[in-house]
C-alpha cells in the first residue's frame, strides 16, 4: 500500500499522528526508531508490514521516564533496578517480564518485553506526548543497515509510514545495548554503547552469549536474522593489515591508515566516531555502487565489542 508520508519537524504533530493510530519514525541517540503505540493494534500490524519484519521478531517498547517501567513490566529484579538507576535514560534496553498491557504482537508471543527509555530530548518529548508506550524497531527496511539520520529513514520507508519526525543525526549510531534481566542471571544479548565493562561495574555477574553457544541464540529472536547488510560485500581486516586492493570500486572504513587504491574511504579517530559513521558509510557505499567494503575490526573491548558485532553480522559471519 502506498501512503503519503508526512515529513515534519514538529514533535506535537508527530505525536498527534501516533496518537491517532499512525506509524511514526522518530530520532533517538542510538538510531532512528519506527514507532507505533502499543495500544494501537492496527498500527502495530502496519509497522511490521512497512519494515518487512517477520512477526516472530519482538519489538522494543519505549518509555518517556523511569516511572513508566511499571506500566509495561510485571517484575523488576534488584539487578534490573540497579541498571535502570544507573543507565536510564540512555542507550540501554532491558528485557523484563511483561505485564498484560503489552500485547503479544509486540513481544512475538514471549512473556518478556524489551524496555528502553531513550535520552535524546526530541525522543523523550515525543514519548511524553504519546498516549501509551511506543513499540519501535530501528527505522530501516528489514535486513538493511539501521538508519542514523532522517534521510536514510526517508530512503527506506517513504510512502510506507504515516509520518517522519526529522531530528538531528543519531549521536551514537549503533543500536542499544540489550541485557536480559528476566532470568536468574542477567545476560548481555546485544553489545552497544553501554559497554560490558560499564554494566559489570554495576552488576558484576552479567554474562555474555557468544557464537560458540548457538543454543543460546533464540533468547534474542532478532539475532537469527541477517542484519546491517549493505549490497556491497564486506571484507573484515585487522589493524594495519596489508591489503592488496584488486577491485576498482572498493571502499575502506576503519581507524588505521587506509590501503591504497580505494574509491571511497573513512578513517575514524576514535571508536565513538567509527560507531557513529558505520551505517551511514554502508549506505553511502551502496549509493556509489561500491562492490567491496574493507572494514577494520576494532579490539574486542569497550565500544569496539559493539562495532565488531555489527561488522561480523554485516559480513554474514554470525
Ligand atoms: O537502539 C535501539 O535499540 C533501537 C532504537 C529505535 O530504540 N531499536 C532497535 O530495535 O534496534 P530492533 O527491533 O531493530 O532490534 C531489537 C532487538 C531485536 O533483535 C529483537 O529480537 C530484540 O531486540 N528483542 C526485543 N524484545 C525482546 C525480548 N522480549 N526478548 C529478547 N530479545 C528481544
Ligand atoms: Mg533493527
Amino acid at each position: 500500500m502506498i501512503m503519503q508520508t508526512k515529513l515534519t519537524d514538529s514533535v506535537e504533530e508527530a505525536a498527534a499522528i501516533l496518537n491517532s493510530g499512525g506509524v511514526v519514525a522518530f530520532p533517538t541517540e542510538t538510531v532512528y526508531g519506527l514507532g507505533a503505540g502499543i495500544c494501537h493494534p492496527e498500527a502495530l500490524l502496519q509497522l511490521f508490514r512497512a519494515k518487512g519484519r517477520p512477526a516472530d521478531n519482538p519489538l522494543i517498547v519505549h518509555i518517556a521516564s523511569i516511572g513508566q517501567v511499571a506500566e509495561v513490566a510485571s517484575a523488576v529484579s534488584l539487578q534490573a533496578a540497579q541498571l535502570i538507576e544507573r543507565f536510564f535514560p540512555g542507550p540501554l534496553t532491558l528485557v523484563l517480564k511483561k505485564n498484560s498491557s503489552v500485547p503479544y504482537s509486540v513481544t512475538a508471543g514471549l512473556e518478556t518485553v524489551g524496555v528502553r527509555c531513550p535520552a535524546n530530548p526530541v525522543a523523550r518529548e515525543f514519548l511524553r506526548l504519546a498516549c501509551c508506550p511506543v513499540a519501535a524497531p530501528s527505522a530501516n527496511r528489514s535486513g538493511l543497515p539501521s538508519a542514523t539520520n532522517w534521510e536514510a529513514v526517508h530512503e527506506d520507508l517513504d510512502g510506507k509510514i504515516d509520518c517522519l519526525l526529522r531530528g538531528d543525526p543519531s549521536t551514537i549510531g549503533l543500536e542499544s545495548t540489550i541485557v536480559d534481566c528476566s532470568g536468574s542471571r542477567p545476560i548481555l544479548l546485544r553489545a552497544g554503547a553501554i559497554t560490558l565493562e560499564q554494566l559489570r561495574a554495576v552488576v558484576p555477574e552479567i554474562t555474555t552469549i557468544t557464537i560458540t553457544q548457538p543454543e543460546e541464540r533464540p533468547k534474542c529472536p532478532g539475532l537469527k536474522y541477517p542484519h546491517y547488510a549493505p549490497r556491497a560485500s564486506i571484507v573484515l581486516c585487522s589493524k594495519n593489515e596489508k591489503i592488496d586492493i584488486k577491485e576498482s570500486s572498493a571502499a575502506y572504513i576503519g581507524m588505521s591508515e587506509p590501503p591504497e587504491g580505494v574509491a571511497l574511504l573513512k578513517v575514524c579517530r576514535t571508536t565513538e566516531e567509527y560507531g557513529r559513521e558505520l551505517f551511514g558509510f554502508f549506505r553511502l557505499c551502496d549509493a556509489r555502487n561500491i562492490s567491496v567494503i574493507y572494514c577494520e575490526l576494532p579490539s574486542d573491548e569497550g565500544l569496539g565489542r559493539a562495532i565488531r558485532d555489527r561488522l561480523m553480522r554485516a559480513a554474514g559471519l554470525c
